[in-house]
């Protein structure tokens, strides 16, 4: 069996990652997110709120099980939050917490305890970080989360180095899935242009159709999952796939 831990399993990304995955006999799926909106076969939800940092520990034992028929093993870090669109000096305070803490420090621990938890088994292993384009550049009104994703990418790059010195065979990834159709994008439309310059771009992506489906970009994650290509750089686009 491939055993599959996918955060952020609620809606979007996640959940066609998961869907795809399952349509396949050998694929189980262990789900996190605060809402359970999958059910099918070889499914298993957490009910977990990433922003919560204690409980995400408290749970660690309960993501982690032991996989006694594991033939590989894959973690999906994909949950991810913009955050309250706006400039740093008019924002809450509270939000940089929010955003750091699903998109950074959930990620991290999860990285680190999946390879903990499963040092000892001798299967494949991959992880695959969701990441984004707003992590190479800045946008304005994005401060946290063009952050949080730079940090995703390079918290990546250094683990990938660290297994590479370890002489592991796992492989991470931190992949900028493109703009996509979910309610993140939702969201960044109903910013106000006050708050961020390009609110014009963005929408017109949704009016001249330029968004991929949730459901695309999933089956291209699940491809790659399947068939990592050799020559993948950890920090890589989905168009590069
Ligand atoms: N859509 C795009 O254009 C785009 C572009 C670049 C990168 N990305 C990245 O792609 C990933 C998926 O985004 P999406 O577009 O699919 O967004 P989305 O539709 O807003 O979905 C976000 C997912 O994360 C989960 N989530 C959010 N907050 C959580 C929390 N506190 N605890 C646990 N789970 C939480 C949600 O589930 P619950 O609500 O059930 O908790 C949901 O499944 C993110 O990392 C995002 O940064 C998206």
């Amino acid at each position: 069996m491939k055993y599959y831990i996918i955060t952020g399993t609620g809606k979007g990304i996640g959940k066609a990652l998961a869907e795809a995955l399952l349509q396949e006999n050998n694929a189980t799926v262990i789900g996190i997110s605060r809402h359970q909106t999958i059910s099918l076969p070889r499914y298993f939800h957490l009910n977990i709120d990433l922003s919560q940092t204690q409980e995400l520990i408290n749970k660690l034992p309960e993501i982690f099980p032991e996989f006694k028929d594991a033939e590989e093993m894959v973690l999906v870090n994909n949950a991810g939050v913009l955050g309250e669109i706006g400039y740093v000096g008019e924002k809450q305070p509270q939000d940089f917490d929010y955003i750091f803490s699903v998109n950074v420090t959930a990620p991290a621990i999860l990285m680190n305890g999946f390879l903990q938890q499963y040092a000892a088994l001798n299967v494949p292993k991959i992880i695959l970080n969701i990441s984004s384009g707003a992590g190479k550049y800045p946008l304005d009104g994005w401060a946290g989360y063009c952050a949080s994703k730079a940090a995703l990418d390079l918290f990546s790059q250094t683990v990938q180095e660290e297994q590479t010195l370890r002489k592991t065979s796992v492989k991470v990834f931190s992949i900028a899935p493109g703009i996509v159709d979910t309610e993140m994008q939702q969201q960044i439309r109903s910013a106000k242009q006050t708050q961020f310059s390009m609110l014009d771009k963005f929408q017109n992506y949704k009016s001249s159709g330029s968004l991929a489906t949730p459901e695309t970009v999933g089956k291209k994650l699940k491809k790659l999952l399947q068939n990592v290509p050799e020559d993948l750089k950890v920090v890589s686009r989905i168009d590069e796939l």
